[in-house]
């Protein structure tokens, strides 16, 4: 068996790298996926929700974990892909020599972006590392408003150079924050919300890039 492995990168901080990371790997947990998730950002957030995970949701589904970085990425990786199915790896913000090893081990590299044109340009710099290297990548609007377009052109002119963008988003929703601070994915925590939706169809996007 050989995984894939999607790694969730953006220098700029705050994008929904975390909460994007989490709320994909417990959806493909909960398709029926072995998945691990790395933490390869110092700064430990998605580690803090493991933890808190393990201590206040025992009940929720298995997902494997390792916080790892530098040489050790690869060798770690190496050995994750023959025991899980899906690995998602959340990277830290700035174009962090890590984050660009995670970036080349990618088979799909997703990166989080939230709805403004200042955002979505800022965000060339990490599709192009992506580009780069030849790995498969799409921009994933997070945090988008139940109203305003103003962004639309911004990604319009980023499609005609040849950047991806998943058709699926996901909004500004407080059941994405919530299931966090309960150590789930919402599709745990609220699987008939609107949110819960919008992680399934990202998910089916997801394994139609990895198929
Ligand atoms: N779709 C969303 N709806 C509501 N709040 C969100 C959403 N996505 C992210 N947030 C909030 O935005 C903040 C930043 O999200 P997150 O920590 O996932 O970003 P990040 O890119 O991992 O940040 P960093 O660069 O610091 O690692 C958090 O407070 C998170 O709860
Ligand atoms: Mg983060």
């Amino acid at each position: 068996m050989q995984a894939a492995i999607v790694t969730i990168a953006q220098q700029k901080g705050g994008a929904g790298k975390t909460t994007l990371a989490i709320q994909l790997a417990t959806a493909m947990r909960q398709a029926g996926r072995s998945v691990a998730v790395v933490d390869i950002d110092p700064q430990g957030s998605l580690t803090a929700w493991v933890r808190l995970r393990e201590h206040e949701a025992r009940d929720a589904a298995e997902l494997r974990f390792s916080m790892v970085g530098g040489w050790r990425l690869g060798v770690e990786l190496d050995r994750l892909k023959r025991e899980v199915e899906r690995i998602v790896v959340d990277s830290p913000p700035h174009a962090e020599s890590d984050a660009k090893g995670a970036i080349k081990a990618a088979d799909l590299v997703l990166v989080p972006c939230q709805p403004s044109p200042l955002d979505i340009w800022a965000s060339k710099g990490t599709l192009d590392i992506a580009m780069n290297e030849g790995r498969r990548h799409a921009l994933v609007l997070n945090r988008v408003p139940p109203r305003g377009r103003s962004y639309e052109e911004a990604l319009q002119s980023l499609a005609e150079r040849g950047y991806a963008a998943l058709s699926a988003r996901l909004g500004n929703r407080q059941a994405f924050v919530a299931s966090l601070g309960r150590g789930l994915g919402v599709v745990e925590s609220e699987p008939r919300s609107a949110a819960a939706d919008e992680v399934r169809a990202l998910l089916a996007e997801v394994e139609a890039a990895l198929a």
